[in-house]
């Protein structure tokens, strides 16, 4: 099968053609930086029409770049949730008409999911089942994942998600939007050794996240520290190495319990490049193995939902003819198509 893949939920257009025998076809991608650059973050309102303007021809780039005609599709899946629902209604519209006109099958799948499993399209992918470290702007959670649909939240965050918190942090810094990588290039100039910021909730048993008392800590250093030109950088590592720290710890928490020897980190700050390079670490010293997608299977692309739609497609799952969409929607909703009464 052949799955033309859309993702709109947040503020990246993008449009991937996954096949079922040859993988990964093709992928486009339009970034809406420049867009909300200068509002400091995303405008609900302009992510919408910007999907509206990209989505046709990010799809016909896509397509020709799989040399493929919109006929050659199988199916259609989009992201249905969870996200800005102006953004994502966009792009179920968009996808629900294609393949309407088309006569071929549309499916709604979920972001998380679709992040969850992208390293399903890399060299070497996890056998399930495996520990996922889910880290965008919007979630942070330890999933057990037993196969296709068969998710058990192990830990989450108690208040903001880790891209959030990065995000948040890269304000306070007067860094510029995106926060997260703006953030990771200032840590990089930083002194190690200059400040020690808390690891939240790594001293009780447990497996969930807080990073608020992390942004009030960084909060404080900044104003003791106004007018010292090398402390920016030096809070920011401190940050880093803090957040760094904390995942690195609960992961590790997370293979012991789990007695899983396989760890996937996904989703936008799983492109923190010291974060990949601790959980390195962390999975070598247990003989466990690390999974990423590459970089730009990271953060949102319309590969991802590609990929998941195939999964699900190819299982024989299918939707109505609505396009309907969720801002939120939990991940142990969802169930495997093949064995939909399996936990
Ligand atoms: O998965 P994603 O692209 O979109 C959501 O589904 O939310 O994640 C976006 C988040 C943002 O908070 C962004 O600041 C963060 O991922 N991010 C990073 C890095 N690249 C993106 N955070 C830390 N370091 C990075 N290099
Ligand atoms: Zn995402």
């Amino acid at each position: 099968m052949r799955i033309l893949g859309i993702e709109s939920s947040c503020d990246e257009t993008g449009v991937a053609i996954y096949d079922g025998e040859r993988g990964l076809l093709s992928h486009a991608l339009h970034s809406q930086v420049d867009t909300h650059a200068v509002y400091g973050g995303v405008v609900p309102e302009l992510a919408s029409r910007d999907h509206i303007r990209r989505l046709a021809p990010l799809t016909g780039q896509a397509l020709a770049e799989a040399g493929l005609e919109r006929a050659d599709l199988d199916g259609i899946a989009y992201t249905r949730g969870p996200g800005l629902m102006g953004a994502l209604l966009a792009g179920s519209a968009f996808a629900r008409s294609l393949a309407w006109s088309l006569d071929i099958p549309a499916l709604g799948v979920h972001h998380m999911e679709a992040h969850l499993l992208a390293p399903m399209l890399e060299d070497n992918p996890p056998a399930f089942p495996f520990v996922a470290l889910l880290v965008s702007g919007g979630h942070t959670m330890l999933v057990l994942v037993a196969g296709l649909g068969r998710y058990r939240l192990l830990g989450q965050s108690l208040d903001d998600a880790a891209g959030e918190a990065f995000d948040k942090t890269a304000k306070l810094l007067e860094l510029p939007y995106p926060g997260g990588p703006a953030l990771e290039k200032l840590a990089a100039e930083g002194d190690p050794g200059r400040f020690r910021f808390p690891r939240p909730m790594t001293d009780r048993p447990g497996l969930d996240f807080s990073f608020s008392g992390l942004k009030t800590h960084t909060l404080n250093t900044v104003h003791e520290h106004r007018g010292d030109p090398t402390a920016r950088a030096d809070i920011a590592r401190a940050f880093q190495d803090a957040v760094v720290d904390t995942m690195a710890i609960k992961c590790r928490r997370a293979l012991e319990q789990t007695g899983v020897g396989r760890l996937v980190v996904a989703g936008g700050v799983g492109a923190n490049q010291a974060l990949r390079n601790r959980l390195r670490e962390v999975a070598e010293k247990r003989d466990a193995t690390v999974h990423y997608p590459r970089l730009a299977l990271c953060t949102d692309n319309g590969a991802m939902v590609a990929y998941l739609g195939h999964c699900r497609l190819a299982a024989g799952q299918r939707g109505d003819l609505s396009f309907d969409v969720t801002a939120r929607w939990g991940l142990e909703e969802l169930t495997d198509p093949g064995r939909p009464d399996a936990a």
